[in-house]
């Protein structure tokens, strides 16, 4: 059987009546060697008991947000820290309107919010229920967010309908995430270096020539590569953003700075270079603030090109090479310019001369170009960045098996 040895599972059962599969589901993990913790809410009380519930999972079992001795112990936050997977079986119509609508009203709701583990969602309902539109648009809001969602089957329920949104079985929800997980230990020995947002170069000292990359585009790919568990550095310039601790995060200003870092963070087994880093920076950089009355000219100078240094690096360059191509015409072409010039194995166009994708905003239509393959381009249509960015991580997957 497949061994989940050292794994950490927290498991959130929420109030069906398919919450007795969840007994099972628990059952399955702890006979392969996962530990677990598991979070009953209000509701799930009245299905399945704590005490059967800490009996077969042989660990903790909360209930409350404001018990002091569980928050002293262990709080909401250390509890998603502690797992390395969460499962929501059953996910009820109502527990996915929460999530999807980011309430934390009770510990289950609290420690999904301030999760930074993927959640498996095991969804169990009516099939009007599940066919209703607000949990449809929920649902797409949670697999944007990136929650996987497992199921629901077709069958009879409870109530005497027929239809879809019955729990999956409990063997198929243990194996699904026994797969992500196990893919997880598999990558986390592969470094991966993103470089991301754009880059500032000063003409004075509160001055300086930049461009409108928000880097939502570049985080939204470290994040997708740490969720997969690669071992993954984010070398970011100056944004709003924030990430998930786990990930190496390098805050730099200008060019030479991310330079600097890229090569500190060498040797990577994948960089991926979506930051719009400034191609000049400014030839000399005056030291006290320039004054209005002043006329001046500003003498720009090539920036190192960060991307080409490593791509061309005799003896650490990353197995596979990612570059961005931010263009405002003749898409394809200049991509593929970039692609040779630069020596990229891949190389992901953007087109930045429309207002509502590419620069700075929550969406993106990419085409990728392959240097040394069969399939020559691959175009994905226009989505949320968080969505291009697991499509894109998809096919680094494929690369790395
Ligand atoms: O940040 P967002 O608002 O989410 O927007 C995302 C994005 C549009 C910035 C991103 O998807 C993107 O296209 N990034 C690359 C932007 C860019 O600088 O493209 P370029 O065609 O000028 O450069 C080609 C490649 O060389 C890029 O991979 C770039 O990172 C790299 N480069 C460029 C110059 C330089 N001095 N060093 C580099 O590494």
């Amino acid at each position: 059987m497949k061994d989940l040895t050292n794994k950490k599972i927290l498991f959130i059962i929420c109030g069906g009546i398919s919450a007795y599969k969840s007994l099972e589901t628990i059952r399955l993990f702890r006979k392969n060697k996962a530990q677990i913790k598991t979070i009953l809410t209000k509701n799930a009380k009245e299905f399945v008991t704590p005490l059967s519930v800490a009996s077969l999972s042989q660990g903790k079992v909360y209930d409350d947000l404001f018990n002091l001795e569980n928050e002293t112990e262990m709080d909401h936050i250390s509890l998603s820290r502690w797992s390395d997977a969460i499962v929501v079986a059953p996910a009820t119509a109502n527990s996915i309107a929460k999530i999807s609508q980011g309430f934390s009203e009770d510990l289950a709701s609290t420690v999904i919010l301030a999760s930074n583990k993927q959640v498996f969602l095991a969804p169990a309902m009516n099939v009007r229920m599940w066919e209703h539109q607000s949990t449809k648009k929920n649902l797409k809001i949670l697999r944007n967010y990136g929650y996987k969602i497992i199921g629901p089957r077709i069958g009879e329920m409870a109530c005497g309908e027929y239809g879809k949104g019955k729990m999956t079985e409990p063997l198929d929800i243990y194996n699904e995430v026994f797969n992500f997980l196990q893919q997880n230990s598999k990558y986390k020995k592969i470094k991966a270096l993103v470089t991301a947002g754009p880059t500032n170069e000063y003409i004075d000292p509160v001055r300086f020539l930049t461009n409108k990359s928000s880097g939502k585009q570049g985080y939204e790919i470290a994040k997708s590569l740490y969720k997969r568990g690669f071992d993954t550095t984010l070398i970011s310039g100056p944004t709003n953003l924030t990430i998930e601790e786990d990930i190496k995060l390098i805050k730099v200003e200008t060019a030479e700075e991310m330079f600097k870092a890229t090569q500190k963070n060498l040797p990577t087994d994948l960089a991926v270079f979506s930051a719009a880093v400034a191609d000049f920076k400014i030839n000399k950089k005056i030291d006290t603030k320039i004054k209005k009355k002043d006329s001046f000219i500003i003498n720009l100078e090539k920036n190192v090109d960060i991307l080409n240094y490593v791509s061309n690096h005799n003896s650490l360059r990353p197995k596979l090479v990612i570059g961005f191509a931010a263009e405002t015409n003749d898409l394809d072409e200049n991509a593929i310019i970039k692609l040779n010039s630069k020596n990229c194995d891949w190389i992901i166009a953007n087109d930045i001369s429309k207002k509502n994708k590419g620069f700075n905003s929550d969406f993106n239509e990419v085409t990728i170009h392959y240097k040394n393959s069969k399939k020559k381009k691959e175009k994905l249509s226009c989505k949320r960045k968080s969505e291009i960015s697991e499509e894109i991580v998809d096919r680094i997957v494929s690369q790395f098996n």
